[in-house]
């Protein structure tokens, strides 16, 4: 892949190698690190990992920039059907401000245009006029915050009735249990589709995913990742994704998911749950409250379109995270 010409250092854009995994990940931490200020960048995200696990999920989807032959910057894309979102984006410290990041957004977005996502975003930090820049320079513009929930727990808890884990299930069952969970995400968003998280966590074994039936039909999922080496670090079950299918029973559906999120992070001696809801879903913030669950880190989510794409609407119940 060719770099555009940038008025601060020509890198060389190309796709990230399974080699540079090591350096990826050191670099997504140090920068991290830096932004927040840690006395010891290289700290942040503890023992959780994303570089090796996303890296794995689709090689493809990830850039890496490079400079005198060594890595100093990467972009992780995600496909998630009718939507498309990018990060974490980092470049190594000593190199900021020097047109890396852009270099790397360029390609970023024709892999997108490869895939043909009608709707896109990127979560960030919501005090940063250097990141408000940088994203509206490729059509991003700063919509509604999203807040990072958590929920303490102790002592198990069983899950509810109708409930059960993608692990548990047959083989032959798990095409058509994926094609149940792009129907719930297609009836929030049409075209909406995480399977490549699902696969992601049963094939890389970073976590599992809840089900939650009435009867024969998927009421709402949730992908979790949970321990060392996943996105959710120890002792953490930290919610990827979840979604509830759209309805008047909705509202009810969530709380059993959430109960069944809970009873899985039990099971996995997870003490504590992360996940993460757009404001724009004021039903489902709403109910986090009432569950128990206590507000914490925000951020903003910047998008493609106007106010009416995508699928941050009050009676969406969605949990994700676009980091
Ligand atoms: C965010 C990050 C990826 C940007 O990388 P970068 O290579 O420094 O970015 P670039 O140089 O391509 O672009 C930055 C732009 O913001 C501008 N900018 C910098 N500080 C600014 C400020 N305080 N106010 C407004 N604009 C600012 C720069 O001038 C530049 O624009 P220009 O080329 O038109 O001059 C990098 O700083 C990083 O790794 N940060 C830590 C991790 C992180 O925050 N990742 C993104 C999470 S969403």
């Amino acid at each position: 892949m060719n770099s555009p010409a940038h008025h601060g250092l020509e890198v060389t854009i190309r796709p990230l190698v399974e080699g540079d995994l090591p350096a990826a990940d050191r670099i997504v931490r140090v920068a991290f690190g830096t932004f927040l200020g840690m006395p010891d960048p290289s700290g942040f995200m503890g023992d959780a990992a994303l570089a090796r696990t996303r890296w794995f999920a689709d090689p493809s989807a990830v850039l890496a920039a490079a400079y005198a032959g060594k890595l100093v910057g990467s972009n992780f894309a995600t496909n998630w059907g009718s939507f498309g979102f990018f990060g974490p984006l980092t470049v190594e410290p000593e190199y900021w401000n020097r047109g890396i990041a852009q270099q790397l957004l360029g390609p970023t977005m024709d892999i997108f245009r490869r895939w043909g996502n009608r709707h896109l975003g990127l979560y960030t930090f919501a005090h940063s006029p250097k990141h408000m820049v940088l994203y509206q320079k490729f059509g991003f513009w700063p919509r509604d915050l999203v807040c990072n929930f958590t929920k303490g727990m102790d002592g198990a808890i069983e899950a509810p009735r109708d409930t059960w884990r993608f692990s548990e299930s047959k083989l032959a069952d798990r095409e058509s249990i994926l094609d149940a969970c792009r129907e719930v995400t297609g009836a929030v968003f049409e075209g909406l589709d995480v399977q490549r998280e699902i696969h992601a966590v049963a094939d890389q074994q970073l976590g599992d995913t809840v089900l939650v039936w009435d009867a024969s039909r998927l009421a709402a999922f949730a992908v979790c990742h949970t321990g060392a080496g996943s996105e959710a670090g120890s002792g953490v079950c930290y919610v990827k994704f979840a979604a509830v299918r759209p309805g008047n029973r909705a509202g009810q559906d969530f709380v059993r998911l959430l109960r069944s999120i809970e009873a899985l992070a039990a099971s996995r001696n997870a003490p504590k749950i992360t996940a993460d809801v757009n404001c724009a879903r004021r039903e489902a913030f709403r109910a986090m409250l009432a569950n128990g669950f206590r507000p914490g880190m925000q951020g903003v989510a910047m998008e493609t379109g106007d106010a009416r794409s995508g699928y941050n609407r009050s009676d969406v119940y969605i949990l994700d995270d676009w980091r």
